[in-house]
């Protein structure tokens, strides 16, 4: 049969119909697509995704922080193809099968330190989940049962269930579901930008007070050590914007963890498999966390799996004959899942994955700092293949933007731009207006620069349409 262009715009624009009736996409105004189309996305390659019609993007955001290794790779689809033949499922509750185990002892090899026992999950939200529950029932085999309290940081996003979403520090997403799980304590976070202490010395370290980090001990002090199970902070925050620690920050967390006996959970579901040029993003800022959690790039997003790496120390109390964790999901080391992971690890192993990222990050940061003379742009901040532009009304105060003008500015404007510009990066205001980028870790020099020159056009025509609408005249290039 001949497929006409009609055939496809047909067909294309029944997708969106149906999607609007039948589909509930996450984390999605429903309303907003009424009389609009909604993007359908039909295949992958490389750094690239295209429309059902053919229209090419840059995935500047690797799906969702996922696709490690790119679009379209025939091997990783060749293993999860070989195994759902060999054998598609089976489970890991008393059971164990080849993919998970040759996968734990790969990630055992990787992970920092001690960490030498991996627990399975299907996603990240899981994974926070599990962490949650292994850090309350080994200290209750450890006889300390008041330790049931979790600490995390403002703004931070650790999952949607509802211990994960009791961690996260966005009010916005949580207060639909109230009330959540007690014991959830929030802590400061290092926003350098908006600190009193750093915000005239961003380039230089010497006078940041590591009040962030001692917010900790305030907290912890406050709340009763004995209390206290476990802190769960990224390398990296993402809400909010590519929040990287000062230096010396990762050192105090990590002291205060010890003083106080608090297990230290490394939450990773952005932040490893090479994000920051490490298998782990603890490798890149030098701490060793008692429990990392992942998810999303372990298969580079070819099929569904996070999980828990948890240090010998937190595993001994389990080990004896009669004590089991209390924990386990049907899903949970799904043999194709495993399969897939373990062919995207040889991936990231054969073509230097990490290697790559820091050998091209600081030309990535470089492009998008240049963005910094555009007058919206206040910030550019980010390590790695993960960088976040704040973009402010004034840059001489910092202020903020009103609720209708962020509104305006990243929904109304940049999002729709962007994406008929054909460059898929998140415009995010769970804090203070950002674009993040996060790129395939295979992106180079032609995708910095497609991701930059789209930017820089989107970006000052915004500023231009924010002035007018404000009444003022704005200098733009
Ligand atoms: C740091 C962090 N933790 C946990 C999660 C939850 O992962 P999932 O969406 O797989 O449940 C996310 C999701 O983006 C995340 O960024």
């Amino acid at each position: 049969m001949n497929i006409t262009s009609d055939d496809a715009a047909r067909h294309h624009s029944s997708l969106s119909d149906d999607a609007q009736r039948h589909l509930w996409m996450h984390f999605t105004r429903l309303g907003a697509f009424t009389g609009n189309t909604v993007p359908v996305i039909a295949r992958g390659e490389g750094c690239y995704v295209y429309d059902q019609q053919g229209k090419r993007y840059l995935d500047g955001l690797s799906g969702l922080f996922t696709v490690q290794v790119g679009h379209g790779r025939k091997e990783i689809a060749e293993a999860a193809r070989h195994q759902s033949e060999t054998l598609a499922y089976f489970p890991v509750w008393s059971f164990a099968h080849e993919p998970a185990i040759t996968l734990a002892k790969r990630l055992a090899d990787h992970a920092p330190g001690d960490l030498n026992r991996v627990f399975f999950t299907p996603s990240g939200g899981d994974a926070v989940e599990t962490a949650i529950k292994l850090a309350r029932q080994y200290w209750k085999l450890r006889g300390q049962h008041g330790r049931t309290k979790v600490i995390s940081r403002y703004l931070a996003y650790h999952g949607t269930t509802m211990g994960a979403l009791s961690l996260t520090g966005v009010p916005s997403i949580k207060t639909p579901f109230e009330p959540l799980m007690p014991g959830a304590i929030k802590v400061q976070t290092p926003y350098r930008y908006r600190c009193n202490d750093c915000r005239d010395a961003l380039t230089d370290d010497s006078t940041c007070s590591l009040r962030c980090a001692d917010d900790l001990a305030l907290r912890i002090e406050m709340e009763g050590p004995d209390s206290i199970a476990a802190v769960f902070m990224e390398p990296v925050q993402n809400t909010g914007g590519a929040f990287t620690p000062p230096d010396g920050y990762w050192a105090r967390v990590r002291e205060i963890c010890d003083e106080y006996d608090i297990l230290l959970v490394s939450d990773e579901v952005i932040s490893a498999f090479g994000r920051f040029g490490h298998m782990f993003g603890s490798q890149r800022y030098q701490y060793q966390p008692d429990m990392i959690t992942f998810a999303k790039g372990v298969t580079s997003g070819y099929a569904p799996l996070g999980g828990v790496m948890i240090s010998d120390r937190i595993a001994e109390p389990f080990l004896n004959d009669t004590t089991t964790f209390l924990q386990g999901q049907t899903f949970g080391a799904h043999p194709v899942s495993c399969a897939v992971a373990n062919a995207n690890l040889d991936i990231f192993e054969r073509e230097d994955i990490c290697g790559h990222v820091l050998a091209n990050e600081g030309r990535f940061k470089q492009l998008i700092e240049g963005l910094l003379d555009i007058p919206l742009v206040g910030d550019v901040r980010g390590d790695g293949y993960f960088l976040a532009i704040e973009l402010v009304p004034d840059k001489a105060t910092r202020g903020v933007f009103t609720a209708e003008q962020a509104e305006w500015l990243l929904r109304g404007y940049l999002s729709p731009r962007l994406y008929d510009a054909g460059l898929i990066c998140r415009a995010d205001d769970r804090g203070e207006p950002v674009i993040t980028l996060s790129p395939p870790l295979i992106a180079g020099e032609e995708e910095f620069a497609f991701i930059e020159s789209t930017l820089r056009r989107a970006l000052t025509d915004a500023s231009r349409e924010f002035a007018g609408r404000q009444g003022q005249a704005v200098t733009v290039r």
